[in-house]
């Protein structure tokens, strides 16, 4: 992991929006939002961080987007409540932000593409500027981040973002935002950061305070009502999005869980008491059973010693005649008073109350957590959601290797001259064979291509045969590079082209909204 990258300037900046790729050599996954980490080996990010694979929730999908039918975005974290609230037309939410520190550029309209069509879909959308992040963590002057803080939004609106059903702000001209950043700042310690971030002593305080800020960011859309979210991103920002998952969790009033007798147990002890129940009842739950059979039930059952097992016989013991009963427990994690007494009027049925719980025996879980939810709501509280992600692949560089800002050729930025991006292209690298007769006989190689990628990634949009025809004739050896370069740097400038007319068109949008892109600061 890299450190805090104080050091690092605009200039030698990674494009983590769609800017980084495997680069030689660079077998070790690293996660890291502000360091020139590479993914070598998408696999790897399932097994060790726990990203799932897109394509299980795909056909869960009404009319994928062509980026999640090509597999560019493979990964995900809880992505069916969206799905689900998609399918089922509930409300739900997708936001992203974008740090102003250059030109946009292809891999962000990436970002933005997803951002338009979840709103398309039906989901309240938002679109962020970054910029006290670019600010603070990458030192940009504020004159620099305005300049470029237009040119996102301009783009984004010209590529279809709807800005009267959608929201753009700016972080630093968001009260609410900074408002909330404030609140999770509450449940976040230095130490958490610097496990997470690797932070240390030099870090600056304000590159710390836009951290809590993005958390504000991904929450943002449930302030008005919780609700599913998706945060579209690079995986190099999946730290962000598992630390937002945690706090959503931590600013809940009430954990909702299942408990089989009036202490506390943790998840291990639970399914050993869990266990010694079931052994100790029948199907429908009867038998007399008091914790301190279950006791005896563990010695002589589960004579394997475990800390688990010694610490769950020893509270069985302790609670002696006490009967054991499954039940939901609604523990009290940062509740008001008044929400807790108005828990408790509010559960239905058979409960208990004592200090710092209730236990209910009616409720199922669904409808327990849906109460906890509502009491929450109705005192004060967010009631959050955790945040759902998607993860997009990084695009390789037009010269191989990693897509920089440092390196111009590397890179097509929106606003790049028309005819640049078709020269880009035209002396872009290539998974091409040495000598045509090669090419014919062995075919190229599409997936070490960037410019297949470009026509996977963007110059095919959503026609799929495009992109399958580009592939089967470059690797069945059909395809030479020369044509196929030819055709994409075309497809290229026209593209750009068109954007940049609906950039022009997209000024009277952009004068409408309430944005001000001359920070006085
Ligand atoms: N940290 C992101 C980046 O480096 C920008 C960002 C800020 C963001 N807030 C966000 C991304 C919220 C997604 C959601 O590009
Ligand atoms: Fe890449 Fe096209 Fe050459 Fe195949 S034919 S290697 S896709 S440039």
């Amino acid at each position: 992991m890299t450190r805090d990258s104080e050091s690092s300037t605009p200039e030698d900046e990674v494009l983590t929006d769609g800017g980084e790729t495997a680069a030689e050599g660079a077998d070790e996954v690293a996660l890291d939002p502000w360091g020139s980490s590479t993914v070598s080996d998408y696999r790897k990010l399932f097994e060790e961080f726990g990203i799932e694979e897109f394509d299980e929730v795909l056909p869960e999908v009404p009319n994928p987007h062509y980026l999640m039918r090509r597999g560019v975005i493979f990964g995900h974290r809880d992505y069916r409540p969206v799905a689900e609230a998609m399918r089922e037309d509930d409300p739900w939410a997708v936001l992203s932000g974008f740090m102003p520190t250059g030109d946009p550029h292809i891999g962000h309209k990436l970002v933005f593409d997803e951002i338009i069509w979840h709103q398309q879909q039906g989901g309240d959308a938002y679109g962020l500027i970054a910029d006290l992040e670019a600010h603070s963590a990458r030192g940009l002057t504020w004159g620099e981040i305005d300049e470029h803080a237009r040119d996102y939004i301009l783009s984004l609106l010209a590529l279809g973002f709807d800005a009267e059903k959608g929201e753009l702000y700016r972080q630093s001209d968001n009260r609410e935002l900074q408002d909330l950043a404030f609140e999770l700042g509450i449940e976040a310690n230095y130490s958490e950061l610097q496990a997470i971030y690797g932070f240390d002593g030099e870090t600056d305080v304000s590159h710390m305070q836009s951290v809590v800020t993005q958390m504000a960011d991904i929450l943002y859309p449930q302030l008005d009502e919780p609700k599913p979210t998706v945060i579209p991103v690079g995986p190099d920002q999946d730290p962000h999005i598992r630390l937002a998952r945690d706090l959503a969790t931590r600013m809940r009033f009430f954990k909702v869980s299942k408990a089989y007798a009036s202490f506390e147990a943790d998840d291990a002890e639970r399914e050993l008491i869990a266990a010694a129940y079931a052994a100790l009842t029948d199907e429908a739950g009867n038998g007399d059973v008091r914790c301190e059979d279950a006791a005896d039930w563990l010695r002589e059952h589960q004579p394997e010693p475990s800390s688990a097992r010694e610490s769950a016989v020893k509270k069985l013991a302790a609670a002696g005649k006490e009967p054991v009963r499954p039940r939901i427990r609604f523990f009290d994690r940062k509740a008001t008073d008044e929400a807790f007494e108005a828990l408790i009027e509010a559960v239905e049925g058979e409960k208990r109350v004592y200090e710092g719980h209730i236990d209910s025996f009616e409720l199922d879980r669904q409808d327990a957590e849906a109460l906890a939810r509502e009491v929450e709501l109705d005192n004060g509280g967010y009631g959050f959601i955790q945040p759902s992600s998607i993860y997009h692949r990084f695009m390789t560089g037009l010269t191989g290797g990693k897509m920089s800002s440092s390196v111009p050729a590397s890179h097509i930025s929106l606003l790049d001259d028309p005819e640049d991006g078709y020269d880009k292209v035209k002396s872009a690298t290539t998974g091409g064979r040495e000598t045509a007769e090669k090419q014919r006989e062995l075919g190229g190689e599409a997936d070490q291509c960037p410019v297949y990628e470009l026509y996977a990634y963007l110059l095919a949009g959503d026609d799929d045969d495009i992109a399958k025809e580009v592939y089967d004739e470059c690797v069945g050896g059909e395809r030479l590079c020369g044509g196929c370069k030819e055709q994409a740097a075309e497809l290229m400038q026209e593209f750009l082209e068109d954007h940049q007319e609906k950039r022009e068109e997209a000024e009277e949008l952009l004068a409408d909204l309430d944005i001000d892109f001359d920070s006085l600061r």
